[in-house]
C-alpha cells in the first residue's frame, strides 16, 4: 500500500525506515520524501510511527509504559 502517492513510497519502506530509527515525519521526508509535496500523507506516516512506538514499547501494564 502506498503511504505517499506523490513520491510513490510504500508502507513497507516507511516501516523499514522507522525500524531503522526514524521517529518523526520530518525525518521520513528527508529520507524518503514522505510528506514533502502535498503533505496529505503526513498523518498516515505519523500513524505508522505511533504504531511502531506503541508496539515496540509494549509493557505488561497498560498504565506504565517504559520511556
Ligand atoms: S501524498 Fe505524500 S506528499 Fe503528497
Amino acid at each position: 500500500m502506498y503511504v505517499c502517492i506523490c513520491q510513490a513510497v510504500r508502507d513497507a519502506e516507511v516501516r523499514q525506515a522507522i525500524a531503522a530509527g526514524v521517529d518523526d515525519v520530518d525525518q521520513l521526508g528527508e529520507q524518503l520524501g514522505v510528506g514533502v509535496s502535498c503533505g496529505c500523507c503526513r498523518e498516515a506516516a505519523q500513524t505508522l510511527i505511533d504504531e511502531h512506538l506503541h508496539t515496540s514499547s509494549a509493557s505488561p501494564c497498560q498504565w506504565h509504559k517504559p520511556n
